[in-house]
Formats: C-alpha cells, sequence, structure tokens
C-alpha cells in the first residue's frame, strides 16, 4: 500500500507588493532582491488570516480530489504563524469544511513543515490507522517578520497550500528522508511571546524572525542535494530519472546550486518564488497546486519534493503522481 497524493489547493492573499513597492517603504531596490534571491514580488494578508487560506486551500484540494469532508480522516497542519496559539489552526480547518470524523493537530517545522506532514500521515495510512488525510502548510509570515529589517522582511510572503493524500494500491510515495539539527537553531529563529509573569523583571519583547542568511545558505545548498539523492536511491532512481523537482521556495540561488550538484538541468526545477515569495511551510504545497494546475503532471510521473529550514530541518521525497 502506498500514499497518494490525490488533489492540491491553493491560496494567496488578493494584495500584490513588488519589490518596488517595497522600496517606498525602506530602502531596497528591485535590482538587490531580484539579484540575491529571484524574488519579484508577493502576496500580503490584509483581510485573510492563516485560517481563512488554509480553509480555501483545503476546500479546493478536496474539490481536486473528488473527497468530501466525511471521508477525511486526519488533517495535519505545518505553520509557525497560526492565527492562535490555541486552537490549532487544523482544527479551525475542520470545523469549516466540516469534516467531523477526523483528528485535527497543527506541527511546527518551519519551512519543512508540509513535507513533515506528509510523512506523518504517510505513517499513519501504513499502519493501517487512516485512509485519508488532509495535509497544508500555511503562513501569514508579515505577522512575525520585522519589516524595519530589510534584509528579512524582503524574502517572505503569505499563503497556504493542501493535498488530499489516500492509500493507493499502485502509485504514491516511494522513499523519505528527514533530519532535523537542533544545534542550529539560531540561525533562522523567531521567538515566541515573552513570558511576563509577575517574577519576571526585565522580559524581552523581541519576537519577530530573525535569521543568518549566509548559514542558511550554507546548510541548504549542502543538506538538500544529500538527502535528495539519499531518497532518490532509496527510491531505485537516479536524479535523471526524475521527472520535476519541487523544492521549497527560499532562494533561486538555492534552487540552481541544488541543480547544478545533481547534474539535472533547471528546468526539472518548477519556480513559484518570483510571484510569491518564501512562504516557508507553504511553499511547497503552492508549488506542487500550481504544477497540478498547469497540467505538468501526470500519473505515474516521479516527482521530488524537499522543504527546508527553521530548526534547522528537512525533509524530502519521491512520489510518483
Ligand atoms: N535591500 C538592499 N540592501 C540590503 C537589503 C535589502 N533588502 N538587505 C540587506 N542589504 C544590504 C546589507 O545591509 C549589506 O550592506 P553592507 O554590505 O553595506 O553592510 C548588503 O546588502 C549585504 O547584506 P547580506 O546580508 O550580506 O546579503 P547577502 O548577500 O548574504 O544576501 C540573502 C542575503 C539573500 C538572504 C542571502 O544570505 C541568502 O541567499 N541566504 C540564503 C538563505 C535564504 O534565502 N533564506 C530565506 C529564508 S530561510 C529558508 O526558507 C530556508
Amino acid at each position: 500500500m502506498k500514499t497518494r497524493i490525490i488533489g492540491t489547493g491553493s491560496c494567496l492573499p488578493k494584495a500584490v507588493v513588488t519589490n518596488d513597492d517595497l522600496s517606498k517603504y525602506m530602502d531596497t531596490s528591485d535590482e538587490w532582491i531580484s539579484s540575491r534571491t529571484g524574488i519579484k514580488k508577493r502576496h500580503l494578508a490584509v483581510e485573510e488570516t492563516t485560517a481563512s487560506m488554509s480553509i480555501e486551500a483545503a476546500k479546493q484540494a478536496m474539490e481536486n480530489a473528488g473527497v468530501t469532508a466525511a471521508e477525511i480522516d486526519l488533517i495535519i497542519l505545518g505553520t509557525v504563524s497560526g492565527d492562535f496559539v490555541t486552537p490549532a489552526c487544523a482544527c479551525e480547518v475542520q470545523a469549516a469544511i466540516g469534516a467531523d470524523r477526523a483528528v485535527a493537530f497543527d506541527i511546527n517545522a518551519a519551512c519543512s513543515g508540509f513535507m513533515f506532514a506528509l510523512n506523518i500521515a504517510n505513517a499513519y495510512i501504513q499502519a493501517g490507522l487512516y485512509r485519508t488525510a488532509l495535509i497544508l502548510g500555511a503562513e501569514t509570515l508579515s505577522k512575525i517578520v520585522d519589516w524595519e529589517d530589510r534584509s528579512t522582511c524582503v524574502l517572505f510572503g503569505d499563503g497556504a497550500g493542501a493535498a488530499v493524500v489516500r492509500a493507493d494500491e499502485n502509485y504514491g510515495l516511494l522513499s523519505f528522508d528527514q533530519g532535523s539539527d537542533g544545534t542550529k537553531g539560531d540561525v533562522l529563529a523567531c521567538p515566541g511571546r515573552a513570558n511576563n509573569n509577575p517574577l519576571i523583571k526585565n522580559y524581552q519583547k523581541l519576537s519577530y524572525v530573525h535569521m543568518d542568511g549566509q548559514e542558511v545558505y550554507k546548510f541548504a545548498v549542502t543538506t538538500v542535494p544529500a538527502s535528495l539523492q539519499k531518497t532518490i536511491e532509496a527510491a531505485g532512481l537516479t536524479a535523471a530519472e526524475i521527472d520535476y523537482f519541487a523544492l521549497h521556495q527560499a532562494n533561486i540561488r538555492i534552487i540552481q546550486s541544488v541543480s547544478k550538484r545533481l547534474h539535472v538541468n533547471e528546468d526539472k526545477f518548477p519556480i513559484s518564488l518570483d510571484h510569491c515569495g518564501n512562504i516557508s511551510a507553504a511553499s511547497v504545497p503552492i508549488l506542487l497546486d500550481e504544477m497540478n494546475r498547469n497540467g505538468l503532471l501526470k500519473p505515474g510521473m516521479k516527482v521530488a519534493l524537499s522543504g527546508f529550514g527553521g530548526g534547522l530541518t528537512w525533509a524530502s521525497a519521491v512520489v510518483e503522481w
């Protein structure tokens, strides 16, 4: 029995902010952002919330999969920017779509969140506990980035992506690699709420994303190709046999470096970061949905997926579409 992705969906906020628009608010330029990252614009939430975007992406994925809410056993949502500490965003999705039978919970694996959700759903399905799962990555990063720090805020965007996965006799997940390195947590971090209990004298209010961009870059260009290589080999394939690589959309230079290290043409690496920016856990499912809706994916195709980011965390998979 395999775990197969049978439908995808996504939602981006209405407001589009170009690099030129950003240069009106801070000392930056389209030239600086585009040449270093490949990002041209991003969508930022105004009315939208992490839950509202997740719900829309979930509905689209269910429609695309031809699955009703009553059939969903499990909802797992990767996010670092949910609207509430509790309830989990996954529970908000459950209520909105009416998936009464489902078990719903969030996970925090930063930009690897969707990939970790895929592997957790796969484990439940392989164990025979559940048959159909809704997995999501959703972020409103614009509320946790520091808009006075031009070196980070220009990189990120908001949005949500979803997929329905189901036990399948023929096609599905072929292999998975997953890892974490907690010793490097500080290179990409966002502190939580400050403790302001009466015993605390000088609590810190800092609660924005901060990043050591060069360390993150080094981590990504070494760990991601190694993880992909391991996953592709475990699937009994070579990199040349993979039809598409759907990678976390952090930075075009990371993607180019991975393509070079794997000796695979860049054409096999579809891109959404040019119009979405980096949407952490949401970027892999949004990219997959774009590929799906653009007709790129045909049944039986081999697609390698990879997420990587804060934690540090990473995860790769090879799936048959
Ligand atoms: N506009 C204009 N100038 C800027 C901006 C900006 N938005 N941001 C920083 N600068 C300036 C800096 O002040 C600095 O100026 P100085 O030399 O006068 O001090 C100069 O540009 C270079 O700054 P660096 O931070 O060294 O820029 P770098 O060349 O390292 O590029 C970047 C930054 C693009 C983030 C790079 O480190 C990178 O590619 N990192 C990879 C990691 C990544 O993409 N992370 C995204 C999120 S993490 C994830 O999803 C896994």
